[in-house]
């Protein structure tokens, strides 16, 4: 079983000024695929704090899989996709792409997005955006073959079946 890291990246939502649905959406999603939630937070929109936290969750708590929601906006505090490449050892861009792409089925304010999808050493992160809905949507679209990468990263798959 996959360990997953949650994390929420939102200036009102760490200040309770808002509640926090699309860490849920998350934490719903990937239980229900079957995945173990084993850390969750919410935390400002700060480059320092994101970084430690990606940091935290992949070289500390070891989690196999970071989702994190919000801050991949044009907003001047939306800098999740910066703190994001600057942890990273491996890109793993496609998975960002792939999103974008499902997504500007839905709504062509998905090219708004500017979420990146890294490797960290063992751990795969994946930047999701900000709302509940958009969260479930792109998590939904890509959870199957995300599944698939995590094998190939653990080495419990060694190949990729022909798909
Ligand atoms: N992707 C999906 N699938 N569905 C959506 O509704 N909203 C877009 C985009 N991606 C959306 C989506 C919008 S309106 C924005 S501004 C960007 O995600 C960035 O969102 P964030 O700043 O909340 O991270």
């Amino acid at each position: 079983m996959f360990k997953v890291g949650v994390l929420t990246i939102s200036d009102k939502a760490s200040r309770n000024e808002r509640v926090d649905e699309s860490g849920k959406a998350i934490k719903d999603i990937v239980e229900d695929f079957g995945y173990e939630v084993n850390y969750y937070n919410i935390i400002p929109d700060e480059v320092e704090d994101i970084k430690k936290e990606l940091i935290k969750c992949s070289d500390e708590l070891k989690c196999d899989l970071v989702l994190t929601t919000g801050g991949t906006g044009f907003s001047k505090r939306d800098v999740t996709p910066e703190a994001t490449l600057e942890v990273m050892t491996r890109n793993a861009f496609g998975i960002s792409e792939a999103i974008r792409a499902f997504s500007m089925t839905i709504t062509k304010r998905a090219m708004l997005s500017r979420a990146v999808s890294v490797i960290r050493n063992e751990t795969l992160i994946v930047n999701l955006p900000g709302s509940p809905k958009a969260v479930k949507e792109s998590l939904e679209y890509v959870i199957n073959d995300l599944d698939h990468g995590l094998k190939i990263l653990k080495g419990v798959d060694s190949e990729c079946a022909r798909k």
